[in-house]
């Protein structure tokens, strides 16, 4: 799956997604004081966004240009804050450390997945959590 495989239904829908935040982090982050986040294949950005408005700072990465436009308009609509950029997780490093890293139903390859969370884990703060969800093999069937 590239750029081309994302950009063409975010290209062809409205809005792709729901436009909510997951429900995982209202638990997660509950316990949290706010501070750095990173949303990674944050696709429409409702999950960066909610955190923006819980006062985290936020940055958010996703390689499809047309979502991450998208996410922008909905940040400036809702005058919200948020950094987005346009990256390829397979190569791209943060600058900077967080205290969250979220990462909602990225799914890549095993052996991908492994290379990114231990590329990232380094960029999670000490006390700071990476929280990441996405389908079990099973939903498939
Ligand atoms: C199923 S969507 C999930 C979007 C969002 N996290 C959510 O849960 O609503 C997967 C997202 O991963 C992005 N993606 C897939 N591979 C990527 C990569 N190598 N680098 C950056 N983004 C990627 C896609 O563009 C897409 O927006």
């Amino acid at each position: 799956m590239d750029t081309g495989f994302w950009n063409e239904p975010y290209g062809t829908s409205e809005r792709l997604w729901s436009g909510n935040p997951h429900s995982q982090p209202p638990e997660i982050v509950a316990s949290m004081q706010p501070g750095s986040a990173l949303d990674i294949a944050c696709g429409e950005g409702a999950d960066a966004l909610w955190l923006a408005e819980q006062g985290w700072n936020v940055t958010a990465v996703d390689f499809s240009s047309v979502a991450i436009e998208r996410a922008r308009r909905a940040a400036s609509e809702r005058a919200l804050r948020v950094e987005f950029k346009v990256a390829d997780l397979d190569v791209w490093v943060p600058e900077a450390s967080f205290d969250l890293i979220v990462q909602f139903y990225l799914h890549v390859e095993p052996e991908r997945r492994t290379f990114l969370h231990r590329r990232l884990q380094p960029c999670v703060c000490e006390a700071g959590r990476y929280l990441t969800v996405g389908h079990h093999p099973d939903h498939a069937q």
